[in-house]
């Protein structure tokens, strides 16, 4: 993995609402990147119609634009949907696959699989979305983001795990004000690892970042940092704000 960890990576969702405030946001963003010291790895997730002009303005700059979902298949019939190819076109670096709102729309555990290996294929990087939507004591939970991981790397070629970040998203945590505690993460950090572990071995198991996400904000980070042992973050309604979203940057490093 050629990444400098920390990863933090800004998921904007639906917003904002023109093409001049996602060039502001995005250029803020990047003048306060470009200042930092320490390496680390950013990158900015954003609505597909935003992406071609994002990714000229990040060329040769210390950002990454992704996209946030894609269509599994090349091209086809599919109205309104954008497909990778297209997404490599203009330059995208990484897509988002599996977010739990996607999965809250409808997609299945098969077309999150079938999304991540079209990602994969073209050799761009995914960020595997994974998550329970309530935590058990007996922990039915980590054997639900078992499956779900399980699931979606079924069909991956060892030689495209390189490629793969997984994103630990406990979707009571997203967009509610509550986050999972860094020891939470941390356990699921520890599970995620040997759960590939068995299935593709440690070395390449140890690779494989594994990122949190769940209303992490510059209030919250820093006791991420310090405890839960994580190799970054997914950040969402902080990271539509250039001077917070570069606050949680510097509380990861
Ligand atoms: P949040 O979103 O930080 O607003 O909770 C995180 C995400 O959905 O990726």
């Amino acid at each position: 993995m050629k990444f400098t960890k920390p990863i933090v990576i800004g998921n904007w969702k639906m917003h904002p609402e023109s093409l001049k405030k996602a060039e502001k946001l995005f250029g803020d963003v990047m003048r306060r990147v470009a200042r930092l010291r320490t390496p680390c790895t950013v990158g900015v997730a954003a609505p597909s119609v935003y992406l071609e002009t994002l990714t000229k303005r990040a060329r040769g700059k210390r950002i990454m634009v992704g996209a946030q979902n894609v269509h599994a298949s090349p091209w086809g019939a599919f109205t309104g949907e954008v497909s990778m190819p297209m997404l490599k076109d203009i330059g995208a670096a990484f897509v988002i696959v599996g977010h739990s709102e996607r999965r809250a729309m409808g997609e299945t555990s098969e077309h999150v699989g079938q999304k991540l290996a079209a990602v994969l294929k073209s050799g761009a990087y995914a960020v595997l979305c994974v998550g329970e939507q309530a935590r058990d004591e007996e922990g039915v939970f980590l054997e639900f983001v078992g499956e779900q991981i399980a699931s979606a790397l079924e069909a991956i070629p060892e030689r495209h795990i390189s490629r793969l970040i997984i994103a630990y998203e406990p979707v009571w945590a997203i967009g509610t004000g509550e986050n999972a505690t860094p020891q939470d993460a941390r356990e699921m950090r520890l599970f995620i690892q040997k759960l590939l572990s068995h299935m593709m071995g440690e070395k390449r198991a140890m690779r494989v970042p594994v990122l949190y996400g769940g209303s992490v904000n510059e209030d919250n980070i820093t006791a991420f940092a310090e405890e839960a042992d994580v190799d970054g973050y997914l950040v969402g309604g902080a990271s539509l704000d250039a001077e917070q979203f570069t606050s949680v940057i510097k509380g990861a490093l």
